[in-house]
């Protein structure tokens, strides 16, 4: 049986490394099976892609898309004519995907397409904001998708209630947490940066085009940040499009000398984990580190309005303030007077995720071990 693994961007990469280990783990005792790892390329950059490899100690990819960015539909586009090749070429069984990144929505269309399997990894997660490109993207996945791993129950009512078959959907656990703790004491003796103190800064990254590609809020939330620094020194590793977003709209000079915030390029999987793990407080808009403050107990402050991740509010850490300025910074001064609450870990995240996902996988060969549907037709 032939697996292909789809990655495409920096948020995939933690959820496929233990998919990887469990496959060659299974490997010893059930040979029959082969695993092709597919990059689409969607992120490129050493600091976005070949660090996280290296990190994780993923191997090299077999096949590299080399897509790079663009609009939604030139990015999505070129990840289905170049996966089509692919699919053609090694005629694989099973698709796997993970997340909810172009890469995942564009590699399950086209599988399909060829009468190929498509298994979800991280189904069922729904923010209902259809302004979100990832909403499209796990919307069109889960309706596509012959297995349907989730990582909480919430996902799997969302699911049922959507009409998916039952017997499509595997409450798995969280491959992203799998990772965390498997490299969780590495991260910990990472190097924090120059003149910062454990637990005496706080941690803010921000991408989420809804927030940075609009002047108001960009700056009203830059506002926020920096009244918030002058309470608690602030490091923000800042991702490729929020800088050019700065840059663009003058908001820069808003971190310049004296704002107390350290603005470092994106930092690899352990630095940042570590920096994480040794800080007071998270401000972010980023989906899985919702999750990682949620498992590590740290409070995280959501500057979104909705979240496809309740459980991190419902029993995590997590707490939702939207875009707001003076909630942003309420928040953020609340969690520093200490009056905020602590959180307990959900169901299932305990660094076994992979090995059921992976053995559930192997379980069809068995059952369903023969050739996959012709292709191209
Ligand atoms: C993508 C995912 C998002 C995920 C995020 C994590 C989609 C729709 N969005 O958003 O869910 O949370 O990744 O980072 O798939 N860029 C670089 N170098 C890179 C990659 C991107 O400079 O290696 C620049 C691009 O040129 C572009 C911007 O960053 O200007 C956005 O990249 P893109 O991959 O389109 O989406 P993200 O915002 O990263």
């Amino acid at each position: 049986m032939k697996f292909v693994l789809v990655a495409g961007a920096r948020p995939n990469f933690m959820k496929i490394a233990p998919i990887m280990e469990a496959f060659q783990v299974r490997r010893q005792s059930s040979p029959g099976f082969e695993v092709l790892l597919v990059h689409t390329g969607q992120h490129y950059d050493h600091k976005m892609s070949d660090d996280f490899f290296k990190d994780l100690g993923i191997p090299e990819p077999d096949i590299n898309l080399g897509v790079g960015s663009g609009t939604h539909a030139q990015q999505t586009a070129r990840i289905m004519v170049g996966f089509e090749e692919v699919c053609m070429q090694h005629q694989p069984d099973w698709v796997i995907v993970v997340g909810d990144v172009n890469s995942t929505m564009a590699c399950t269309i086209t599988a399909k397409k060829l009468g190929i399997r498509v298994a979800h990894v991280e189904a069922g997660l729904r923010s209902r904001d259809m302004s979100m490109p990832e909403e499209i993207n796990r919307l069109c996945t889960d309706v596509l998708a012959d297995l349907l791993f989730t990582t909480d129950r919430i996902a799997d009512e969302n699911l049922r209630r959507e009409g998916v078959p039952q017997e499509r959907v595997v409450f798995a656990g969280n491959t992203m947490i799998d990772t965390l703790l498997r490299h969780a004491e590495r991260a910990r003796a990472t190097q924090l940066p120059e003149g910062v103190e454990d637990n005496e800064f706080a941690v803010f990254t921000l991408h989420r085009p809804g927030n940075v590609d609009d002047v108001q809020k960009l700056r009203g939330i830059c506002g926020a940040v920096a009244e918030v620094a002058q309470r608690i020194p602030i490091v923000f590793p800042a991702h490729p499009r929020t800088l050019a977003r700065l840059k663009e709209f003058g908001i820069l000079e808003q971190f310049g000398n004296g704002a107390n915030v350290r603005l470092i390029s994106p930092l690899s999987y352990l630095p940042f984990l570590g920096l994480v793990m040794h800080c007071r407080m998270v401000l972010t808009d980023s989906g899985g580190i919702q999750e990682e403050t949620t498992v590590l107990g740290i409070p995280c402050i959501t500057l979104r309005s909705n979240t496809e991740r309740p459980i991190t509010c419902e029993i995590g850490t997590n707490i939702l303030v939207g875009n707001d300025p003076v909630r942003i910074r309420d928040a953020a001064f609340s969690v520093l007077d200490c009056t905020s609450r602590g959180g307990s870990i959900p169901e299932k995240w305990d660094g076994q995720a992979a090995t059921r996902i992976v053995d559930r996988l192997l379980s069809e060969m068995n059952t369903t071990g023969g050739p996959a549907a012709p292709i191209g037709h």
